[in-house]
């Protein structure tokens, strides 16, 4: 392991490396115990570099075997080499010279999955962000672009497949088993797009003929047996291609594109170029084994991985504090695409409740950090919500603020300068600025400054006038080492909501840029006046979630439920009556904590079944507007104090209150969705579904675990029989239907460890004091594993991130558990280790007795003496 050092990086630092390495040829000889890497770099210094310049390359836990420069070995005073560094103390006096780096790795010991390593017998690489130098000397850094040829051997048993980026060149036999294949990706790119894998796997192939008429062949490779669980990615991987080339005119490049379903994987997915390497989690789906949600998010990894070919490879980062240049703008990407395949109002709600139980928390915790971040200990934890998710969302607000049609001209000309470069955000930004003439100053503000800004607006309506104004102050909260805040160009969306429900039309807006129903807000204040405006208006704020900020508005209750009925921007809609549940159930959790008991309003109890029953409505719609807040999206919007249990309390009450007002209606519509026919998993079907979920978990907390043991047994797909597992072991814990479906779930899905993760993540969820025992008891089932990411995650990182009232159990035994699971992942894999390590940051919020036994814990971590780059990285921040 890599041990902390406590050396930071600053983007302020960064400098233009004196060397670069044009080409690159490497042979891999590979076994589990001892691989042999031969690299052979053609370096090139730069015309400005003086030449005495040592050449400094990157390790990680290197063993060198050989180097040669120009060919003969080198002097042992010509070099100096450690596990972590290679340095080229008197390189020749030339302007290019060859170096050959021979290093011999392990990859069946590699558990922290970077570099090369083994997952079920398959040889696989994932070097993003710095883990090429766990595989040879480099310089790991993406502003290096070079042209790779990868020459594999292996036993031919072993690995009859064997896989590079770019495009196949040659391959042939060896002899006494062994054989060899190699590939040439004639594309410049940085080191941690490399990648290779070699193993004995089988592939589902088709092609694709681009818009240019090029055929591409298409695999994707599986473990034998599974291939027909790769159908939906292969399906939805064609779509994205098209779609790529029909929304921003980007072509595939290379005559194949290959993807690998792997089981030991940190991540989701890989966009190493021309062979993109997955997490199976995120590739293998039918309908006895896949929810619809698994359907979706493989739709939505597959497009994400394929678009970064054009947001990320062809154009990458100059360095990593850039990270949000590819990832925000390809996660912006894989939303464009999953809303014009399913449906966008829908998609965006989803979106939006992604961000906030992911971003805000972080925004507003010790992690907080500017999209582009200025410093970093390790690079690894920066791949987080607010570089993916906020910064998805910045990219959409220029669209908002440049419109359509200059976005597209801010796209194309990035594409057109850049392609082949390692650029910026100020790169980024430039185009946008000269394709629309528009001044984003201001505007970038969303890259550098961290913090959830929040808008204050309270209204005033003159009949006799006819003037309507609003007043909005604007205030960002101060985020660790950012005290003072600058102010914020804040596009905000908004509608006049007239007493017919209409949008009203006004003559005039003053106070602000007003234009196509957006508030350009600049300032600290803005009174924005309207006239023309004869009937009080109810206003609709931050339509389509037109800003990534928090919201409150001087409203009367009245007015919510107005826009619950009424608005005709369904976000808006959906968000009015999910306010009006956060605000209940805020309310109760505090009668509870006073002893008293939870009480509603009669007009909020009776809109969950009007809204099942509305049919102009699409029923995924329906199904989101009646899930109610999660108990962290009701903790985060009180903010301070918390009680878990109190809050689990009270929304089980409002949950059991709808339950029983709308039993009759739920109880018709759950039966009348009933499938009948062939499964098929799209978007409107799955609305379908998911809408039978909700109702089911409402009438189960009214009516008992009858229907839901019913639900369980007849499912014939995993969405239907996810659903009811879930909702007996999450209410009826203590049931004898609960122990049999679970029984019954274990024994049908024995030897399927995918699946299996949904059965330990239902009983790490089980609310309540006994879940941490149940947790601990099944780490010792045959399936569990801690060196599986998706495993550990399934099991320990459900728990701890979506279990309030068994992570926080008062007498902190669920912080110990975690907090002592963390350093037995951290062994082997620092990564993992360190996410799971997150889920301590609200500590801060909590009521003082668990704020206590929260600290303890990280306190118990960060007291250890060897600890890894990432993991102490994160626990000191996260104490600071
Ligand atoms: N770059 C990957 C993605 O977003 C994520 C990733 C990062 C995967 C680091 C592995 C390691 O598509
Ligand atoms: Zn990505």
């Amino acid at each position: 392991m890599r041990t902390d050092t406590g050396q930071v990086f600053r983007l302020e630092d960064y400098r233009a490396s004196d060397y670069r390495i044009p080409e690159l040829e490497m042979t891999f000889r590979l076994t589990a115990e001892e691989t042999r890497v031969t690299a052979r770099l053609q370096v090139e210094r730069r015309a400005d570099a003086t030449p005495q310049t040592p050449l400094l390359l990157d390790g990680d836990g290197l063993v060198l075997e050989a180097l040669e420069i120009d060919g003969a070995p080198a002097a042992p005073d010509a070099y100096e080499a450690t596990p972590d560094s290679l340095k080229i103390t008197r390189p020749p006096q030339r302007e290019r010279f060859t170096l050959t780096i021979v290093t011999r790795l392990a990859p069946a010991d590699n558990k922290a999955l970077m570099g090369l390593y083994l997952s079920n017998g398959v040889y696989c690489t994932q070097c993003e962000a710095e883990g090429f130098r766990r595989i040879t000397y480099f310089l790991d850094r993406p502003d290096i672009l070079s042209v790779y040829r990868v020459r594999i051997e292996a036993r031919r048993e072993e690995a009859p497949l064997l896989l590079s980026n770019g495009n196949p060149v040659e391959s042939g036999d060896l002899g006494e088993g062994w054989h060899y294949a190699v590939w040439h990706d004639p594309f410049p790119k940085p080191s941690y797009l490399f990648a290779l894998v070699a193993g004995d796997l089988s592939a589902v192939r088709d092609r694709f003929v681009t818009a240019s008429g090029r055929t591409v062949a298409l695999a994707i490779y599986v473990e034998h047996g599974k291939e027909e669980r790769a159908a939906y990615a292969m399906d939805a991987l064609k779509r994205a291609m098209r779609w790529d080339e029909e929304r921003f005119g980007r072509e595939y490049d290379l005559n194949v594109f290959n993807i690998v379903a792997v089981s030991d994987f940190n991540m989701g997915a890989m966009e190493n170029k021309g062979l993109n390497i997955f997490n199976d989690k995120y590739v293998l789906a039918d309908p006895d084994t896949a929810t619809d949600t698994d359907f979706a998010n493989i739709e939505a990894i597959i497009a994400h991985e394929y678009f970064h070919n054009w947001t990320g490879n062809r154009i990458t980062c100059r360095d990593w504090f850039q990270l949000c240049l590819k990832e925000g703008l390809t996660v912006f990407r894989d939303h464009e695409f999953s809303a014009d395949q399913r449906s966008r109002p829908v998609k965006r709600i989803a979106e939006v409740r992604t961000l906030r139980a992911h971003q805000f928390p972080e925004d507003q915790g010790p992690l907080a950090h500017p999209v582009r971040p200025r410093r970093y200990r390790e690079i690894n934890n920066f791949y987080t919500a607010t570089v993916y998710e906020k910064g998805s969302e910045v990219v959409r607000m220029i669209r908002t603020v440049l419109g359509e049609d200059a976005f597209r001209a801010g796209m194309d000309l990035y594409f057109d300068r850049h392609d082949g470069q390692a650029v910026t955000i100020e790169d980024f930004l430039a185009c946008f600025e000269e394709a629309s003439g528009k001044d984003l100053a201001q505007f970038a503000l969303w890259y550098h400054q961290a913090g959830t800004p929040h808008l204050a607006v309270s209204t005033r309506h003159d009949a006799e006038s006819g003037e309507f104004v609003m007043d909005i102050e604007q205030s960002v909260p101060p985020t660790p080492s950012e005290a003072r805040k600058r102010l914020m160009h804040i596009p905000l969306a908004f509608g006049l909501v007239g007493p017919d429900g209409r949008d009203m039309t006004y003559q005039s807006a003053e106070g602000a840029e007003v234009e196509d129903g957006v508030i350009h807000l600049r300032k600290r204040r803005h009174s924005v006046r309207f006239t023309g405006v004869r009937a009080r208006p109810v206003v609709s704020l931050n339509r389509g979630f037109s800003a990534p900020v928090t919201l409150s508005v001087e409203q009367p209750r009245s007015d919510r439920l107005f826009l619950a009925r009424h608005d005709s921007d369904l976000f808006s809609r959906w968000e009015a009556l999910n306010t009006l549940f956060t605000e209940a159930a805020i309310e109760a959790a505090a009668r509870i904590r006073g002893g008293k008991a939870a009480e509603f309003e009669a007009d909020l109890l009776s809109m969950p079944a009007e809204i099942a029953a509305d049919e102009s409505l699409e029923a995924a719609y329906r199904a989101l507007a009646l899930t109610l807040p999660g108990e962290s999206d009701v903790a985060r919007e009180m903010g301070t104090n918390i009680d878990p249990d109190a809050i689990a309390a009270a929304r089980d009450a409002l949950r059991t209150a709808i339950g029983r007002q709308g039993q009759a209606t739920f109880a018709e519509i759950h039966a009348a969705l009933q499938q009948h026919g062939r499964f098929s998993p799209d978007a409107e079907s799955a609305g379908r579904r998911a809408l039978r979920n909700v109702l089911l978990d409402y009438l189960a907390a009214a009516g008992g675990p009858e229907l839901a043991a019913r639900q369980f047994q007849a499912a014939d797909n995993m969405t239907e029989r996810a659903a009811a597992l879930a909702v007996l072991a999450h209410q009826f814990p203590e049931s004898e239907q609960t122990r049999a479906a679970l029984a019954a779930f274990e024994a049908r899905y024995r030897d399927n460890p995918l699946v299996l993760d949904k059965w330990f993540t239902v009983q790490a969820t089980v609310p309540g004091q006994g879940t941490v025992d149940r947790v601990r008891a099944l780490m010792a089932h045959p399936a569990f594993s801690l060196t599986n990411p998706n495993r550990v995650r399934a099991l320990i990182g459900a728990f701890a991130s979506f279990n309030q009232t068994g992570f926080h159990r008062a007498d902190g035994e669920g912080y110990r558990f975690v907090a002592d699971t963390v350093l037995a992942v951290e062994a082997h894999n620092p990564q993992v280790a360190a996410r799971l390590a997150v889920s301590f940051r609200a500590w801060r919020s909590l009521e003082p007795g668990r704020r206590e036994e929260a600290r303890k814990a990280l306190a118990a971590i960060a007291g250890q003496k060897q600890l890894s780059r990432d993991l102490r990285d994160i626990v000191e921040r996260t104490l600071a």
